[in-house]
């Protein structure tokens, strides 16, 4: 399996703090069933230039894969992004480099309040403008605060792929909604949005075993096969 959402590299977010804590990460991840890794850590326009972004993204994971032994033993890392939507990012500059290197998929982290009209017009605009198509991070977080509208049909509506984390999918946290959305097959990729080894921890494990158990292996090689299209061109490290 793919994990398709993690905050693995050092330094650069609030994921891992420390380069022997990504390396556990990457160790769990790995041991969990998880032969492929998306890096994906968060970008925020208001911080920081996609430039400035680019140049921390590619020293951290210098220092990531700065040990021939360890890295020797890691799974195929690719690099991304998780980005939150902001006003007219579809005109922005540049826009295209927060893709996943190699292809035209943008993980693209929706605003926690309720969506205006513009801000699912923006998700459109990517793949109108520019041919990226976005993958929507962690889509049960909003469901809540989008209740008594239809921007969850809306978006579901778009050229999307839908990213649901392993942690959602976890018995306890499973609502009716995020189960329908996994059975009716409308989860493309799934994640760990891992950020360290303790409150956030990798659970990939806790996807795969329940996703197997109550909708079948066919659901799960459905997940994996969409991932392996998406990675398709990607550039691995
Ligand atoms: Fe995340």
């Amino acid at each position: 399996m793919i994990d398709f959402h993690t905050h693995i590299l050092p330094n650069i977010d609030d994921g891992s703090s420390s380069l022997d804590m990504s390396y556990a990460m990457i160790d769990s991840v790995k041991k969990q069933g998880a032969d492929s890794i998306v890096l994906t850590p968060h970008y925020y326009f208001d911080r920081e230039s996609i430039s400035d972004f680019i140049s921390s993204r590619k020293d951290a994971l210098k220092l990531l894969l700065s040990d021939e032994a360890k890295r020797k033993q890691f799974p195929d890392l690719f690099l991304g992004a998780e980005v939150a939507l902001f006003p007219m990012m579809s005109k922005m500059k540049d826009i295209e480099k927060l893709c996943i290197i190699g292809t035209k998929f943008m993980m693209v982290e929706m605003p926690y309040g309720k969506w205006s009209r513009a801000s699912i017009a923006e998700v459109d605009n990517l793949y109108t403008r520019h041919g990226i198509t976005p993958i929507i991070a962690h889509i049960e977080r909003f469901i809540a605060s989008q209740k008594g509208t239809d921007n969850i049909e809306s978006l579901l509506g778009l050229d999307v792929l839908i990213q649901m984390n392993c942690g959602a999918i976890e018995k306890k946290f499973f609502n009716r909604t995020n189960h329908n959305l996994v059975k009716t097959g409308r989860i493309d990729l799934i994640g760990t949005d891992c950020h360290n080894m303790t409150t956030r921890k990798p659970n990939m494990d806790i996807g795969i075993k329940y996703i197997t158990n109550h909708f079948g292996i066919s659901m799960l090689n459905e997940i994996d096969k969409c991932g392996r299209d998406v990675l398709k061109n990607a550039s691995r490290y």
